[in-house]
């Protein structure tokens, strides 16, 4: 058996945070990831990081290709009845920006940085199973090329995502449960096409959302409200490039480029939250905790947001025996996810077509109507709005 400080499993953007931060203050740790290097090297997903997520890297110096490579934005689009209205976030918000990068390149980059200062990183483990989490000792066991392996350690940091093997690890009873699934889910679509436009852009439609987002000069990202459940076989190329020009459809001659489709596939919606996300000696971080509906482009943001309370905890635990971030741990992350939770709801419910049978449904589209004549024609409502997109620092 091998063994080591923090055992952490799963290889996204929360466990490689942890791990990084743990070096930084002389804590050691593991990575197991299920996956490949390569596979989690091109997993396409987020693309939009927070002004304080993007500072929080770079004071660790993990935001140098980041820095060279992504796009500062300072705006977003929001369409409704073939018009477009800006709202300038970032003149809203003391000039705290957004940044585009797609998250399968943080990823890469944060694996590059781990090897590279000699961090200990295994891909392609099998059958992780967690033990003794509520005694002194817990262990991962796991197989990795036809061999098992056990990990000793004194703390694990389970950054497995939504389906990954530490939440259910924690026995029965322990966890409070909160599972709401929304009545939509997302076509994602990434697409060989430069991008129409400067700014993200969210439409509201009677067809349905339609968000047009950005990766880089020659790739564009694209989502289409559909039902939950529809299968991607139901959204032929030819069928996503005519709801786009619909959806995004326009009064003043603005034109949508359309280009080979490189991917696609149907995302559904929750929004989830465990509390608390602590068992023994075993923490949640990230996607493993909690969901957002990705409409406020949330996820990742929570997910680093985690890794970095995680990290100074362990810190204080391990070098001065001070438990107390520890044991405050699951309230100090609950408040930003709900926060972020609260958010993520009102923006999906502001934005996509609210299917008929939907308890309520009339009222709500009445609802949803006066939330967006709100957003555009109130200063106050805007700043509302532009603080949660870029991100409150002090939840
Ligand atoms: P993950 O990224 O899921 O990483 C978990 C890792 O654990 C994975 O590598 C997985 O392979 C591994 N794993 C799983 N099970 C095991 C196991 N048994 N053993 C070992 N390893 C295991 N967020 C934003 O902030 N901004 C956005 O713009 C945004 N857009 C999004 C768009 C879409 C369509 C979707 C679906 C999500 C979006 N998100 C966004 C959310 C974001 O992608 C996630 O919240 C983020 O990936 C969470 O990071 P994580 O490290 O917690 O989990
Ligand atoms: C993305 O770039 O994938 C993205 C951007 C903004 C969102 C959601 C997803 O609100």
């Amino acid at each position: 058996m091998t063994r080591t400080c923090v055992g952490i499993v799963g290889a996204g953007p929360a466990g490689l945070v942890l791990a990084h931060l743990l070096a930084e203050q002389g804590v050691e740790s593991v990575v197991l990831e299920r996956q490949s290097r390569d596979y989690v090297e091109k997993r396409v997903r987020a693309g939009l990081l927070e002004h304080g997520t993007v500072a929080r890297l770079e004071r660790h110096g993990l935001a140098e290709r980041l820095r060279a490579r992504g796009q500062v934005h300072r705006g977003v689009e929001l369409r409704f009845d073939g018009a477009r209205h800006r709202i300038a976030y970032a003149e809203l918000c003391a000039g705290r920006h957004m940044m585009v990068y797609a998250q399968q390149d943080l990823v890469a980059d944060l694996i590059r940085l781990w090897i590279a200062r000699g961090g200990a990183i295994a891909f392609e483990v099998e059958d992780v199973a967690l033990r003794h989490l509520d005694g002194e000792r817990p262990e991962i066991r796991y197989s990795r090329g036809g061999r098992e392996e056990r990990l000793g350690c004194d703390w694990v940091a389970g950054c497995d995502g939504y389906h990954g093997v530490s939440r259910g690890s924690i026995p029965p009873g322990v966890l409070r449960v909160h599972d709401h699934r929304l009545p939509f889910a997302w076509v994602g679509v990434l697409a060989q096409v430069a991008p129409s436009t400067e700014e993200i852009i969210y439409a509201q439609h009677e067809r349905g959302f339609a968000g047009h987002m950005l990766r880089s000069q020659t790739v564009s990202r694209f989502y289409l409200q559909t039902e939950p459940d529809d299968p991607i076989e139901s959204w032929p190329d030819a069928r996503i490039w005519a709801e786009l020009q619909l959806r995004l459809a326009v009064t003043d001659g603005w034109k949508l480029r359309e280009g080979p489709v490189l991917e696609k596939s149907v995302t559904e919606m929750r929004s989830f939250v465990v509390e608390p996300m602590q068992f023994g000696r075993l923490f949640l971080a990230g996607d493993a905790a909690h969901i957002v509906p990705p409409t406020g482009a949330k996820g990742l943001n929570l997910a680093v947001a985690d890794a970095r309370l995680l990290a100074q905890a362990l810190t204080r635990r391990v070098h001065a025996s001070d438990s107390s971030g520890l044991d405050a741990y699951s309230e100090d992350c609950l408040r930003r996810v709900w926060r972020v939770q609260e958010f993520s709801s009102w923006m999906s419910w502001l934005l996509h077509r609210i299917p008929d049978a939907t308890p309520d449904a009339e009222l709500r589209r009445r609802l949803q109507r006066a939330q967006l004549e709100y957003l555009v024609t109130s200063a106050a409502a805007r700043t509302g709005f532009a603080e949660n997109y870029v991100g409150l620092e002090r939840v």
